[in-house]
């Protein structure tokens, strides 16, 4: 619309630069600051640099960045005897930029290993890595997932723990040996067990993790291990009933009750399964992040949400899980052409009810 001389004296200019203010104050980041917390999301630092839309809409959206794999093994350490940091050093600085924290992640996991990672990892080599990965950014990086799917019950171990290679190794030892390497390098990280699977109130295997993960923090609590947090993924599914009540806000206050924080680092919701057009997709995506965070974020210990990725133009989760009708999935607060979703005003509304 031409700015005519008359509707530039009659002051509209300002109604149309509201909608730019307005922006601003609904961003999630003003959402979850209003409500005493942190809203970030998992990038590649590349998409950053690649995509300026992309960027200025993370700039405008999120208070924390997660590298989703720039600080992983099979990119610090793709080559034997060296490491590689350009990609976490270049989100580092994005997130400087920004005037974001970072949430480190993650330094150990039994995934993302390089191929020339031995079949027993040695305590020289997890005190080594996991010292110079936090060394490098102490003071920069506010949390870490120290150690990432610590439990899997299926590998039938009384304490519930992964058959890792650290564990296979080193014992359940290794969890220690990890929270007290990055507690020596930067002893104002703040460190988290990372897991998935804690989610749902309705699915027996989830609520039977959520006991062995009690019990795990509660050991790694008594015997003064450094850690600070738990990290809940968060990677929700639309076809399952979002079954997120007093058995979840139990669970989360369980593990407020050992001393920890409690974050959640790779929210999103999984549509590959669920039936209708966009628009009933986008409603029913929109219903689980409100279901899940109404009961999340009643918890006062959970300080921080992260979404695995912000726009489904650069979804894992999406490209992971393809829809059988061809149409990309759906699970982000952003849509691909980075425009505001249900899920973003249920995100935004649920860090208002608290
Ligand atoms: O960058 C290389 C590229 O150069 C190469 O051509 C290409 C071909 O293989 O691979 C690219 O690396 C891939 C990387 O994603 C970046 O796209 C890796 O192979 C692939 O394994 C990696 O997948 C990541 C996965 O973790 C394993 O590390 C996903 O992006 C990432 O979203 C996913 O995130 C995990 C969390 O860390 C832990 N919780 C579950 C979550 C989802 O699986």
């Amino acid at each position: 619309m031409a700015l005519t001389r008359r509707t530039l004296a009659s002051g509209a200019v300002a109604a149309l630069a509201a909608p730019v203010a307005a922006a601003r104050e609904t961003s999630l980041k003003a959402a979850a600051r209003r409500s005493g917390r942190l809203y970030g999301c998992a990038v590649e630092p590349h998409r950053l640099d690649e995509d300026t839309g992309f960027a200025a809409l993370a700039a405008r959206e999120c208070a924390a960045l997660i590298p989703e794999n720039a600080m992983k093994w099979d990119t610090v350490r793709h080559a034997e005897g060296r490491f590689d940091f350009a990609a976490a050093d270049r989100l580092l600085a994005q997130a400087d930029a920004m005037g974001a924290v970072v949430h480190g992640h993650c330094l150990l996991w039994h995934e993302a290993l390089p191929a020339w990672f031995p079949e027993r990892p040695d305590e020289r080599l997890l005190r080594g890595h996991v010292g110079a990965v936090v060394g490098r950014y102490a003071g920069r990086v506010r949390s870490w997932d120290v150690v990432n799917e610590a439990v899997e019950r299926n590998d039938r171990r009384p304490d519930g723990l992964r058959r890792s290679p650290w564990l296979e190794t080193l014992g359940p030892a290794y969890l220690r040996m990890a929270f007290e390497a990055a507690h020596e390098a930067d002893p104002a990280a703040r460190l988290a067990l990372a897991d998935y699977g804690l989610e749902y109130d309705d699915v027996v295997w989830m609520t039977e993790k959520r006991g062995t993960m009690l019990a795990l923090l509660g050991g790694l609590v008594k015997a003064g291990v450094p850690i600070h947090a738990l990290s809940i993924q968060g990677h929700l599914r639309g076809e399952q009933a979002p079954s997120f009540g007093r058995p979840l806000a139990d669970f989360l206050r369980r593990v407020a009750d050992l001393g920890l924080e409690i974050y959640v680092t790779e929210l999103d919701v999984r549509d590959d399964a669920t039936a209708g057009d966009a628009a009933r997709r986008d409603r029913n995506v929109a219903d689980h992040y409100r279901r899940f965070l109404d009961t999340a974020l009643a918890e006062p210990a959970v300080r921080m949400v992260c979404t695995w990725g912000l726009s489904d133009r650069y979804s894992a989760t999406a490209d992971f899980f393809p829809r059988p009708d061809g149409a990309r999935g759906r699970p982000l607060p952003f849509d691909a052409d980075l425009r505001p979703k249900p899920a973003a005003k249920a995100m935004r509304q649920a860090f208002g009810r608290i």
